[in-house]
């Protein structure tokens, strides 16, 4: 049987891939910081919870022999340049020393779209900047740019647009927020996604480590779906597939950019994750959509999935289908 460890496991996407590798018959093991984040993944069949923090390289050095390969999905929305930098840069680049040292043969990483390994710098948020230099920490190792000369392992990397799914914070806020608010000031309202499937993903991420050929590493593949929506549009629809205002959803107005960047602060300043940061802005001054320079989902044989019938199914079940109850049910 073949052994994986799963970083970031216990996340939105990785409770998808950890569900499919077990499927396939993958033994695989999750490192999380806090055990009970693992709840909906700890009763998998031949999955391995193991409580460590994968920023301690010691305990990662420990951690990653005896598997075969590796998957990446740790990551932050909001932080300090400090917070981006540790995990989207420095752990990247433990996690290369560790594939290395223990000979870990695959490794797939989860990027961003947007975030570009060859010009960090061109970026306009700290969320892309981070993200496109972790992808060049292991684009180098792969490439055998390290002391060896030899490529230390076959490289995967994905570039997710935004990833809806019934356990989304992306559609459900929206969603949720116009359930509470009669209008919805928006910011970044003309900024284009192409929203791609936590399933696609997870699949995409089985492909990778399953069907990609050698020859193709370090291979970049981007991950969208079939259509491209401004935020407005979907911050819309998100409340006319809820039901919200009779189907009609609520009033969505555009907010200028420096309004909207009080109406960030003002979030950042209320406790938990905010809906909306500072680098969030940054990173919606660029679009979230496919540059069609790297191939895409079609290039693994997956044919990605239309947002609305998805997203309706969730958003008017209204969680009665949750957690991995809803996710079997709906992938099979
Ligand atoms: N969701 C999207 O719309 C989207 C879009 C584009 C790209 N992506 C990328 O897809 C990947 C997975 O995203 P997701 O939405 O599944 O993320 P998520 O639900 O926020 O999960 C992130 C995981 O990373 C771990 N983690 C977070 N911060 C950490 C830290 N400081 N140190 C160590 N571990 C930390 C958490 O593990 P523990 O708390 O259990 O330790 C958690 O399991 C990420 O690389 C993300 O950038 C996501």
């Amino acid at each position: 049987m073949k052994k994986i460890i799963v970083l970031g496991g216990t996340g939105f996407v990785g409770a998808h891939v950890c569900e499919k590798l077990v499927r396939e018959g993958w033994a695989v093991t999750v490192p999380t910081r806090r055990r009970i984040k693992a709840t909906a993944i700890m009763h998998l069949p031949n999955l391995t919870v193991l409580e460590l923090d994968v920023n301690d390289e010691a305990a990662l050095m420990r951690a990653v022999p005896g598997n075969d390969a590796l998957v990446n999905l740790v990551a932050i929305l909001h932080g300090t340049q400090e917070a981006f930098e540790r995990t989207h840069v420095a752990l990247p680049r433990k996690i290369a020393k560790a594939c290395r040292v223990a000979g870990v043969k695959q490794v797939v990483h989860v990027s961003a779209l947007g975030a570009d390994a060859l010009q960090p710098g061109k970026l306009p948020s700290m969320y892309l900047r981070t993200k496109s230099e972790g992808e060049a920490v292991l684009m180098q190792a792969a490439m055998g740019a390290g002391t060896s000369g030899q490529a230390d392992f076959d490289l995967s990397i994905l570039r997710p647009s935004v990833i809806f799914g019934a356990e989304d914070k992306f559609i459900n806020v929206f969603a949720k927020l116009q359930r509470i608010f009669p209008v919805m000031p928006l910011a970044g309202a003309e900024a284009r996604f192409q929203p791609v499937w936590v399933e696609d993903v997870a699949t995409a991420v089985v492909h990778c480590l399953e069907g990609a050929s050698p020859a193709t590493s370090p291979r970049i593949i981007e991950a969208v779906g079939p259509e491209v929506f401004t935020l407005k549009q979907l911050v819309q629809m998100s409340a006319q597939l809820a039901g919200i205002g009779g189907g009609f959803g609520r009033p969505v107005f555009a907010l200028p950019d420096w309004a909207a960047r009080i109406q960030a602060k003002l979030m950042g300043l209320a406790p938990g994750e905010p809906v909306m940061s500072d680098d969030n802005l940054d990173s919606m001054k660029v679009d979230n959509i496919s540059t069609g320079q790297q191939p895409g989902l079609a290039s693994l044989g997956i044919i990605a999935s239309a947002l609305q019938p998805i997203a309706q199914d969730y958003l008017n079940s209204n969680n009665v289908k949750s957690g991995l109850m809803g996710m079997r049910s709906r992938s099979h």
